[in-house]
């Protein structure tokens, strides 16, 4: 039995984050004979050999190995805490981990350093440095450091770290993140030289919707930093940041997120020139919560494209989002010039989708052979034009650097279906490429903002892929401190930069949704807690706004997205807010933000703040009953999203759920089971389909490759997830330059039902943390096969499916040591729930599909009457009906079960007995593939 990944707030070894309250510990057991922990005890000590212990818990079964907080354990700042865990198992197994460690920041250590800027401020970047001597041996040295917008540091020109775009993206006037750095190995005796190199970035450079202005948060280029030197003496000394520092010119000449960089290296650095301290407020300095940007991936182009236009142009092969790296060999003088796209279009090189947004590299060599990248933005692109090129092309000259946050991947997942696979892969890179730090729309254009719609839309399916802990938890922090200076309300984008529009529905609710979903997911209380008032916050601004507008218990008189970019409206490009109507929208959202405030209060111990928030729910469900549904109970509007919407959040009473779940499998057959609905009703749209029954649909919408669908992108070669349904038209060309970003992962959600529906694996609300889950898979034929793995908190889980040509299912199944997993076995077995512990089990038998007749009560009529001989039977059976003029197309895709429905059939008539069968024996495939292709 080993003890494996030791994680505090779900990261390794973390040096100087912001830990919340108190650290949470979490490991995973491997190798075991037995099944679950007995107990744990966890030891914290000053030192690797746990001499100097500092507290022991001894050995206690309640110590959660998914999430244990130990608030007893008094922090100093900038020291470093050695943990380590040993487990007693129920075979009485017994482990002890390696040392895994934490190490503070500065906590409420006050700076001695001061926030510095050159004395001239120019376009061209600044590098902030100071010289300075050592003396003595060195036992250890950290750098604590911010820079604005952007910086890099180095000791005597060597990076203190590989992260990228440093310090990321935050509320910039709420709160400032540092970073630490563990430097002792760079600080040489005698001469140092500590050095910031500063960018533009989202603070200060071209960024935001308001396209005109170049400075948000700050004019100047500002940086703090203390270098802690503690010697092996025992003394200390700092080298902060102030004005005895000075300041040089770097070679980059000018940066900005959307526009990209200008490099000269022939440019000399100047004269050293002094710097001055700046009022900025040190108060808002706090340690770093998100784990580094970096390199994640290297990319090789595939192709050097001559265009039609007769420009030069490399393809990356995929849609990625980073840098790309050359080798420079040109001579001193030589400019390169590169402007980055996503598509080509008539063959030639594109970027009118970027909108406003240059994304260029221009770059002019000193001679010297070097690998050259940018440092201060990132592009997201597949094609690269070489606009001005000095040397040979040679594809092994280039490199794709993929920039993203290192977050562990913790899924996979594959099935028999080729297309399939890759829409999986596109919403992967999707994902990679909007997670830069903050979530965000798009990496491309004039935009790549934290929009809570999308935020929220993504998190379960970004959750199966990665562990998104650290990542979601920040921004739900920046949400949380932009939203108390808004009276509740929850800005669209976060960190709001310079977006003034007020909380919209389903964007908004990214402040209940989120910190839920995290709880549920990850099992952390505590975090749930931080959260806790800017849900109710968020609940109690869109009651004041109901109070506003007439206390009708509906969200009325907002402006809301709606269910952006729907197909449900006559021109989709013009029209973007869908076709539902918005108040019943928000209306629904104020009812399911009620319920999780409610659901967290009661998870709290906040009884009577869980009764409140109850209750306004149901006020609220009882308002949309009465506006939005027939007093029988038929849902008045009319769109595949309002019926997804009402069935997903479970507000209709139990007798009017089957009606509207009949309702909305008529709208899709009606729209030739096509998908209709925008960032709103599509992310839960195939969970519904399964939850009431219909699978089958569910797998229809998956798989159709016709537009509107998501094969239909992969079929058109994406190689990420479009914004629209037909970002590309189907001959090629764009469809719209406005809103047309081809890296926009909202519809990959999809992917979410992949895991959780078809494979399966199911967080439980009444189990957070997954230490009890529930493994549910809904096959299908259609997809032959699926393998997926999870590496949840608790554990990892597989589950694989497969139908064979003998028409067996198999299941594989494992559950982590120390979990616990409710199977329900599908295709037609015993599906009395059982209780699975620990292990690997596996289950194959005859497929209840594989028994399907070809034609039954379910089949569409449209579908019979392809087959001769069987129409012959439905038309001996009931003639009153097949004489009736254009039957065929009259029933069309209902089958004869909606025709009992609809009271075409009465359900006890006789003639039906035997149908199926009678149907079955005459169905000819042959015949009827013929008549399809016809
Ligand atoms: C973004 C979306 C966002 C939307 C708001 C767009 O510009 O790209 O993804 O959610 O605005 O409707």
């Amino acid at each position: 039995m080993q003890i494996v990944d030791l994680a505090t707030n779900h990261l390794t070894n973390p040096l100087g984050y912001a830990l919340g309250g108190s650290p949470r510990f979490s490991w995973m057991v491997e190798g075991a004979k037995g099944r679950a922990q007995k107990s744990a005890r966890i030891e914290v000590a000053l030192d690797e050999a746990f001499t100097t212990l500092l507290y022991d818990t001894g050995f206690d079964p309640s110590l959660s190995s998914i999430c244990t907080s130990l608030p007893q354990l008094a922090l100093a700042p900038r020291t470093r805490y050695y943990w380590r865990v040993s487990v007693l198992s129920d075979a009485d197994e017994r482990a002890t981990s390696a040392p895994a460690w934490f190490e503070t920041a500065k906590l409420d250590e006050p700076w001695q350093a001061r926030w510095i800027s050159p004395v001239q401020q120019e376009k061209r970047h600044p590098i902030l440095f100071r010289d300075f001597k050592v003396e003595k041996p060195i036992r250890q040295a950290r750098a604590y450091v911010c820079g604005l917008g952007l910086y890099t540091l180095t000791l005597s020109g060597v990076p203190t770290s590989k992260d990228c775009l440093t310090p990321g993206l935050c509320a910039y006037d709420k709160w400032l993140p540092y970073q630490s750095y563990d430097v002792t190995g760079l600080i040489v005796p005698g001469e140092n030289r500590i050095q910031i190199q500063l960018g533009n970035g989202w603070y200060k450079g071209r960024y935001g919707l308001d396209i005109t202005r170049e400075y948000h948060y700050g004019e100047d280029f500002a940086a703090i930093c203390e270098l802690i030197l503690t010697f092996e003496d025992g003394t200390e000394q700092v080298i902060a940041s102030d004005t005895r520092w000075q300041s040089l010119r770097s070679c980059i000449l000018d940066s900005s997120i959307f526009d990209g960089e200008r490099r000269d290296d022939t440019l000399l650095p100047g004269e050293a020139c002094a710097v001055r301290e700046i009022a900025l407020d040190k108060g808002l300095l706090q340690p770093r919560r998100n784990p580094p940007v970096r390199i994640m991936q290297t990319l090789s182009p595939v192709a050097v494209i001559h265009t039609p236009a007769g420009e030069t142009v490399l393809d990356m092969g995929q849609n990625m989002v980073g840098w790309l790296e050359f080798t420079c060999r040109a001579p001193k003088g030589s400019e390169f010039y590169l402007q980055f796209g996503e598509v080509l279009q008539d063959g030639n090189f594109y970027r009118d989708n970027m909108r406003t947004a240059l994304c260029e590299y221009h770059y002019v060599s000193d001679g010297k052979p070097k690998a050259v990248r940018p440092t201060f933005t990132f592009y997201g692109f597949r094609y690269v034009k070489l606009t001005k090129w000095p040397q040979d092309v040679a594809l092994s000259d280039f490199r794709g650097l993929v920039l993203y946050t290192t977050l562990p991947a913790t899924g996979s997942l594959l099935t028999a279906n080729e297309k399939v696979n890759q829409l999986i892969q596109n919403t992967l890179w999707g994902q990679r490429g909007n997670f830069v730090d903050n979530p965000s729309d798009c990496p491309q254009r004039d935009e790549r903002m934290g929009w809570t719609g999308d935020a929220q839309i993504f998190f379960d399916t970004a959750a199966y892929n990665m562990d998104v802990y650290p990542f979601y938890s920040k921004y739900c922090y920046d949400l949380a401190r932009e939203q108390a200076a808004l009276e509740g309300c929850v800005p669209v984008v976060i960190p709001k930069h310079d977006v003034t529009q007020k909380g919209a529905c389903a964007w908004g609710d990214a402040a209940t949704i989120i910190p839920w979903r995290l709880y549920v997911r990850y099992g952390d209380v505590q975090l749930l807690q931080e959260q806790y008032p800017s849900m109710k916050a968020w609940v109690d601004y869109i009651r004041s706004r109901d109070r506003e507008t007439g206390d009708t218990r509906l969200w009325r008189g907002d402006f809301h997205y709606g269910d952006w970019l729907s197909l449900d409206v006559e021109d989709p490009v013009e029209e973007r807010f869908g076709g539902t109507d918005h108040v019943y929208l928000a209306s629904c959202y104020y009812y399911y933000s009620a319920t999780l405030v409610s659901k967290a209060a009661q998870v709290l111990g906040l009884t009577a703040q869980s009764q409140s928030y109850a209750a306004l729910a149901e006020e609220v469900r009882a308002a949309i009953l009465n506006v939005y549904c027939t007093p029988t109970g038929r849902l008045a509007v009319n769109t595949q999203t309002a019926y997804v919407l009402a069935l997903y959040m479970d507000f209709l009473p139990p007798e009017w759920r089957e009606q509207a779940a009949y309702d909305l499998t008529q709208k899709l057959k009606q729209a030739d089971y096509h998908l209709r609905t925008g960032f709103i009703g599509t992310p839960y749209l195939c969970r519904v389909l399964t939850d009431i029954g219909r699978n089958d649909i569910a797998y229809r919408l998956l798989l159709q490759e016709d537009f509107p669908s998501w094969l239909y992108q992969v079929n058109m070669g994406a190689t990420t997830i479009w914004e629209r349904w037909n970002s590309i038209l189907p001959d090629g060309s764009i469809s719209d330059t406005g809103m047309n970003s081809l890296n926009h992962y909202s519809y990959g959600s999809i992917v979410q039902w992949l895991y959780q529906y078809a494979a399966g694996i199911v967080p439980l609300e009444e189990a957070p943390g997954m230490r009890r889950f529930a493994i549910a898979p809904h096959p299908d034929p259609a997809i032959g096969w699926i393998q997926a793995r999870y590496k949840a908190p608790s554990g990892e889980i597989t589950v694989a499916w497969a139908y064979d040509e003998a028409g067996q299912f198999s299941l594989e199944v494992s559950v982590p040591f120390g979990a616990q997993a409710t199977l329900t076995l599908p295709e037609g077995a015993d599906s009395t729930p059982k209780v699975l512990y620990a292990g690997h089990y596996r289950w194959q038998y005859p497929a209840l599909s594989a028994q399907k007749l070809p034609l039954d009560l379910d089949t569409p009529v449209l579908e019979i009457y392809r087959h001769p001989r069987a129409v012959k039977v439905l038309e001996a059976a009931f003639p009153e009906l097949t004489g009736m003029m254009l039957f065929d197309m009259f029933a069309g895709q209902r089958s004869l079960n909606d025709l009992i429905r609809d009271q075409f059939i009465a359900p006890d008539d006789s003639r039906l007995n035997g149908l199926p069968q009678a149907l079955s024996a005459v169905a000819d495939e042959k015949e009827a593939r013929q008549k399809r292709t016809r």
